[in-house]
């Protein structure tokens, strides 16, 4: 299967003599949920900030469909058909969910208020709050005008940066029950999760990165049952 999404041999950091991606790979095909695990500091966020062009990579490929994308600028990339969720600042705070979800469809204006009922039929809470600043709103909720924001523009590729790190339990079931949802629905996505053994149930395939390199990488109930895995990156047992 040809991928949609390639990473190859990827170099990237924040200055010029710093790598923090040190040959990083990654693929993802159309459909798969791909989850990527590691420490804290591996470079995962950084790893997903070059996919999306806010890094400018010093070496290695991004080809999305087989066309290069290194070094776009990352409305580029956007228009080329990929969302990305934040980590962290995912929100804009002082416009409503409203607002912000038009903010998503900020290169196809005219198509944002019917893109944005067809959001509302699908997440109903943000309908009911849609005239509500973000910044009221609970974390759980934020995860979710995020998402709906980064599906504005209809993506068929979506970078989710640890959307469940600080949520509630009962919200950590709900945005994996909605990234179950949108996976399910077509959108091929790109994951980094704390939470991993819970991530890596539900991936196709996954990558554990530490200090810019690949360390591991297999169909996610592989990395679940790998001991070297399990006693590196899962925390033992
Ligand atoms: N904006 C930044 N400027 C400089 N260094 C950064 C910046 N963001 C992250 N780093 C550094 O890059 C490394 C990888 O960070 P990050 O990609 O955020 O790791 P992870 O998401 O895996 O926890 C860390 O050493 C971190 O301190
Ligand atoms: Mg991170």
């Amino acid at each position: 299967m040809s991928a949609l999404l390639s990473v190859s041999g990827l170099h990237a950091g924040y200055t010029k003599d710093v790598m923090i991606l040190r040959g990083t790979s990654l693929e993802l095909s159309k459909g798969e949920l791909v989850v990527i695990i590691g420490p804290n500091g591996a470079g995962k966020s950084t790893l997903i900030k070059a996919i999306f062009g806010l890094l400018k990579p010093s070496r290695g490929s991004v080809t999305l469909e087989g066309e290069d994308i290194a070094g776009l600028m990352p409305h580029s990339i956007v228009a080329r058909g990929v969302g990305y969720v934040p980590q962290v600042a995912n929100v804009f705070p002082s416009l409503t969910v409203e607002e912000n979800l038009d903010m998503g469809a900020y290169l196809q204006p005219r198509q944002a208020a019917a893109r944005r009922r067809e959001l509302f039929e699908w997440f109903p809470l943000l309908k009911e709050r849609r005239k509500t600043r973000a910044g009221k709103l609970s974390g759980g909720q934020r995860q979710l005008v995020a998402l709906a924001r980064a599906l504005m523009p209809d993506p068929k590729v979506l970078l989710l940066d640890e959307p469940s790190a600080g949520l509630s339990p009962a919200n950590v079931d709900e945005i994996f029950q909605r990234i179950g949802e949108i996976n399910g629905r077509g959108v091929s996505m790109v994951m980094v999760e704390q939470n991993a053994r819970r991530a890596l149930v539900n991936a196709d395939r996954g990558y554990v990165l530490d200090q810019g390199t690949n360390a591991y990488s297999g169909p996610g109930r592989d990395l679940l049952h790998d001991p070297k895995v399990i006693e590196l990156y899962l925390g033992g047992k």
